[in-house]
C-alpha cells in the first residue's frame, strides 16, 4: 500500500530541488507526496538556516508535529529534519525533540532508505539515543547516487516539477562572506560533470519541463567537468549545451555572485535566446565600507560595471538582488550609499533583510552591531523603494504582449496563472487545455506583485523569445 509522504519547504532553490529529489528516493519504497502532514506516514522538514528567523520556524513547526504524531493511530509517523538546520544543529535538535526520528544533512539524503528502515526498526517510542543523525560530507557526492526516475505528481512552488524544474549543478560555497552560514552548512564549492548536468536536464525535459532553472549557492562559479573530460565548463557554455535541448524553452540561473560574472557568462545572455532576461544578482549593500567588512570581494563600481555589460548584453535585462541592512559598522551615511545604488540601478525584483549574526560566522562576533531599531527604520525605507520599483516594473509591463508559461489554475474558474520571462505571475482566463503552454499574452493590469491579462493568441507557442514585440524595455531610465 502507498505510504503517504508529506515534504515541506523552507528557504532557497537548492532546497527546493533537494525536497524534489528524497520524493524520488523514497518513491521505490512506495512513498507518494501529499499535500499536509496530517495524516502522512512520513513528514519531512527541509529547513534553512540562514537567518535566525528561518531557524526558528523549524521547532515551532515541530512542536505542531509532535502532536499530529501522537494523534495519529499507531503513533506510526517518522519525522524527520533534513536541510542546513539539520546541518548545523542536528545534535540539539534531537536533543530538544526526541520525537524526532531522522536528522540528516544536504549531503546524505541518497541514505534515506537505510535510515527509514532502521527508524522503522527503532519504533516510534521516544527514549533517548533513538534518534537517527547522518550530518556526514560523504567523499562521493549524492548525486553519484540519486535515482534516475523522477516521482510523480510533484509540485514545485504551486507548480508541477514536469513543467518547471530546478536542477542543481553547483553546491558549496568558498567565498566565506562574513555574515554567512553557508560555506559552513553546504561545504567546500563542488560542481557536477557536464555530462551528468545534460543527462538530468533530458530526463526533466523527457517528462515535460519546458523552463529549467539552474541552481547553487554559488551558480555562476560553475566550473563542471567537460564533456570526455577536457578540462572545464563555466556556466556560460553549460547554458549553451542545454539551449540545444528541443523540449526545453527557457533557461534561468540562481544564484550569482557579481564576481563571477565571467565573459562567457555576459555573451550567453546576448546570444542564447532560451536563457531568459531576468537575473538575480545580489549586491548586499551600496557601501564599499560595508561591502568590504562583508568580504564579498567586489566594490560598489565593479557591481555597476557588471550590471553594465549585462544590459549592453541583452537590453531588456531586468535584474532582482538582495540586500542586507544593518551590517555591523553600517552608518546612516553607509545606508544612504544603498538606497543611491538602487535608485541609480532600478531593480524588478529584490529580498531585503535585516542582518542576523550567525552562530560560528565571523560577522557575529564584530564589535559595532548595529541596534534593531536602526535595522527597522533601514529596512522600512529600503523596502518601500524596492517595493515602488517593483510596482513601477510591473506597471510599465502594461500594453505589452509576453510570452507566458501557464503553469497552474488560479483560484477563479477559468482562470490559468502563468509565469512571465521576468517571473512575475500573470493571471488570465484560458481553457485549461492550454496548461503547460508558452502563449502570448496581453497585459492588462500591473498589480504590486502580478500582472493580468488576456491572452493574445489562443493558439500554444513553440517560440522562445521573451516577449512577441521583440523586448521588453526597462521601467527605469
Ligand atoms: N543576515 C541577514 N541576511 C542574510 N543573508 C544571508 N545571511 C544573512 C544574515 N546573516 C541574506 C543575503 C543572501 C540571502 C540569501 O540571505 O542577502 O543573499
Ligand atoms: Fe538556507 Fe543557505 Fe541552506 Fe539554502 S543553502 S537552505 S539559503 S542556509
Amino acid at each position: 500500500m502507498a505510504k503517504k509522504l508529506s515534504i515541506k519547504t523552507y528557504g532557497c532553490q537548492m532546497n527546493l530541488y533537494d525536497s524534489a529529489r528524497m520524493a524520488d528516493v523514497l518513491a521505490p519504497l512506495g512513498y507518494r507526496l501529499v499535500d499536509g502532514p496530517e495524516d502522512a506516514d512520513m513528514v519531512i522538514l527541509n529547513t534553512c538556516h540562514i537567518r535566525e528567523k528561518a531557524a526558528e520556524k523549524v521547532f515551532s513547526e515541530l512542536g505542531r508535529l509532535k502532536g499530529l504524531k501522537a494523534a495519529k493511530s499507531g503513533g506510526d509517523m517518522i519525522i524527520a529534519v533534513a536541510g542546513c538546520v539539520a546541518q548545523a544543529e542536528g545534535a540539539e535538535i534531537l536533543r530538544r525533540a526526541p520525537f524526532v526520528d531522522i536528522v540528516f544533512g544536504p549531503q546524505t539524503y541518497h541514505r534515506l532508505p537505510e535510515m527509514v528502515a532502521r527508524a522503522v526498526r527503532a519504533g516510534s517510542e521516544p527514549g533517548p539515543g533513538r534518534g537517527i543523525l547522518d550530518t556526514d560530507f560523504p567523499v562521493e557526492p549524492k548525486f553519484d547516487h540519486l535515482p534516475e526516475e523522477l516521482a510523480a505528481g510533484l509540485e514545485v512552488q504551486g507548480t508541477s516539477r514536469h513543467l518547471s524544474a530546478v536542477l542543481t549543478v553547483q553546491e558549496g560555497c568558498d567565498k566565506f562572506c562574513t555574515f554567512c552560514v553557508v560555506p559552513y552548512t553546504r561545504g567546500a564549492e563542488y560542481s557536477r560533470p557536464v555530462d551528468a548536468v545534460v543527462a538530468e536536464a533530458r530526463r526533466l525535459a523527457a517528462a515535460g519541463a519546458r523552463e529549467i532553472t539552474l541552481v547553487g549557492q554559488n551558480v555562476n562559479a560553475y566550473h563542471g567537468e567537460a564533456p570526455s573530460g577536457g578540462g572545464e565548463w563555466g556556466l556560460g557554455r553549460l547554458i549553451g549545451g542545454l539551449a540545444k535541448i528541443d523540449e526545453l524553452d527557457r533557461i534561468r540561473y540562481t544564484t550569482s555572485h557579481p564576481r563571477d560574472m565571467d565573459d562567457a557568462l555576459i555573451a550567453a545572455h546576448r546570444e542564447v535566446a532560451k536563457l531568459m532576461p531576468f537575473l538575480h544578482l545580489p549586491v548586499q549593500s551600496g557601501s564599499d565600507r560595508v561591502l568590504q567588512a562583508m568580504n564579498r570581494g567586489y566594490s560598489v563600481g565593479d557591481y555597476r560595471r557588471v550590471v553594465d555589460r549585462l544590459r549592453a548584453a541583452r537590453p531588456d535585462i531586468a535584474l532582482s538582488s538582495d540586500f542586507i541592512v544593518g551590517f555591523p559598522g553600517e552608518r546612516d551615511a553607509d545606508f544612504k550609499e544603498t538606497l543611491t545604488l538602487v535608485r541609480e540601478v532600478g531593480f524588478a525584483q529584490a529580498y531585503s533583510f535585516k542582518y542576523s549574526p550567525r552562530p560560528g560566522t565571523p560577522g557575529a562576533t564584530f564589535d559595532d552591531q548595529v541596534p534593531d531599531a536602526a535595522k527597522a527604520e533601514r529596512l522600512a525605507a529600503l523596502q518601500a523603494l524596492l517595493d515602488e520599483q517593483q510596482a513601477a516594473f510591473n506597471q510599465a509591463a502594461v500594453g505589452r504582449t509576453m510570452a507566458v508559461l501557464l503553469a497552474h489554475r488560479g483560484r477563479r474558474p477559468g482562470q490559468l496563472v502563468g509565469r512571465s520571462p521576468y517571473m512575475q505571475s500573470v493571471h488570465l482566463m484560458a481553457p485549461e487545455s492550454l496548461l503547460g503552454a508558452i502563449v502570448e499574452a496581453r497585459i492588462t493590469a500591473g498589480r504590486a506583485n502580478s500582472l493580468a491579462g488576456t491572452l493574445a493568441r489562443g493558439a500554444a507557442r513553440a517560440a522562445t523569445s521573451p516577449a512577441a514585440d521583440g523586448t521588453m524595455e526597462r521601467a527605469f531610465a
